[in-house]
């Protein structure tokens, strides 16, 4: 049952992020569901939220059942977190909603699930969803995207694989939780429905645009050159080709069924989200 009425919560779902790749389809899908909605980011009117100015967060909790929570995705989000933890219980606001990050999760690298556990302890409301890599990365991010447009896709992921998954799918997950019960203290993970080799991804976008775009296995320093060259600064340069070589190295690569036991029904597709893309002109150079 998909019923917002369902937990039977009163008041606003909170969305925080309501602008980014997740966050505007988790407002759409839970006013789909008949939530009542706020939607938050820095600009939004005539209730905006930031993570690095509290006296914003009285007006975006007051009243909220639930909160879907994207992190300031820099090195103070699990501080941020942590705060707004404490915050929000003290306004009774306790069933928060983390997207989190599967390859974090796997990476078994201190400090990466700092985030996660700054929900954890927020006391036993909390949901955590794990996806892998977003679709939209090659519509909505320029690290993808640019190199996409401009034909040559430069990557250290060898013959690595990703199971890239849609963030409208992440979405439904998400507005599904938050207004059902059963999902206190559980980490969905969510991955695509196959697992594709980059080459195999940007063929799959030149195919559907009917434009030469190549891929190009690269070596880490080698994309660091890039990237830095473009000027993302060298420490952020170094932890994306990270990203990229636990791909080559076939660690994020295997499926998980988060998004069919959620939903109920198996994850979209790449290729039809390239088509679907595709006709937006969104690669168009
Ligand atoms: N991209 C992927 O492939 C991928 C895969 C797995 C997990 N993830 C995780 O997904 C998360 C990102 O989610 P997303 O892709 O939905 O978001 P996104 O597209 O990166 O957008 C970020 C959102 O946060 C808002 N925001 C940025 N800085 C803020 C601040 N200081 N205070 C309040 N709001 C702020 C932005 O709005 P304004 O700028 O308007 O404020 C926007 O709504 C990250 O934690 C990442 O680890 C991403």
């Amino acid at each position: 049952m998909h019923s917002a009425e369902h937990d039977g919560g009163q008041g606003p779902v909170l969305v925080i992020g309501a602008t980014g790749k997740t966050g505007r389809h988790v407002v759409t899908h839970l006013r789909r569901l008949g939530a009542d909605v706020r939607a938050v980011a820095r600009g939004t009117t005539p209730v905006r939220f930031d993570w690095f100015d509290e006296s914003t967060w009285p007006a975006a909790v007051s009243g909220a059942r639930a909160a879907y929570l994207v992190d300031a995705q820099n090195e103070h989000a699990a501080d941020r977190l942590r705060a707004f933890v404490a915050f929000a219980a003290g306004h009774g606001l306790t069933r928060l909603v983390l997207l989190s990050a599967r390859g974090w999760a796997d990476s078994g690298e201190p400090g990466m699930l700092a985030t996660e556990e700054a929900l954890r302890g927020s006391g036993d409301a909390w949901t955590i969803l794990r996806p892998t890599w977003f679709m939209q990365g090659f519509t909505e991010d320029d690290l993808l995207r640019a190199p996409v447009r401009a034909g040559t896709v430069r990557l250290p992921a060898g013959d690595g694989a990703e199971p890239f998954v849609d963030a409208r799918d992440v979405a439904e997950v998400a507005a599904t939780v938050l207004t059902q019960g059963g999902h206190e203290g559980v980490v969905h993970a969510l991955s695509g429905p196959r697992a594709l080799p980059l080459a195999e991804a940007v063929d799959t976008i030149a195919r559907a645009t009917g434009r030469p775009v190549r891929y190009h296995a690269v070596t880490a320093d080698e994309y660091v050159a890039d990237l830095t060259g473009r000027g993302v600064p060298e420490g952020d340069a170094r932890f994306v080709a990270r990203l990229f070589t636990w791909i080559r190295d076939g660690e994020d690569a295997h499926l998980s069924s988060g998004v069919q036991d959620v939903l109920g029904r198996a994850p979209r597709d790449f290729t039809d989200f390239v088509a679907e893309a595709a006709a937006t002109g969104v690669w168009d150079a």
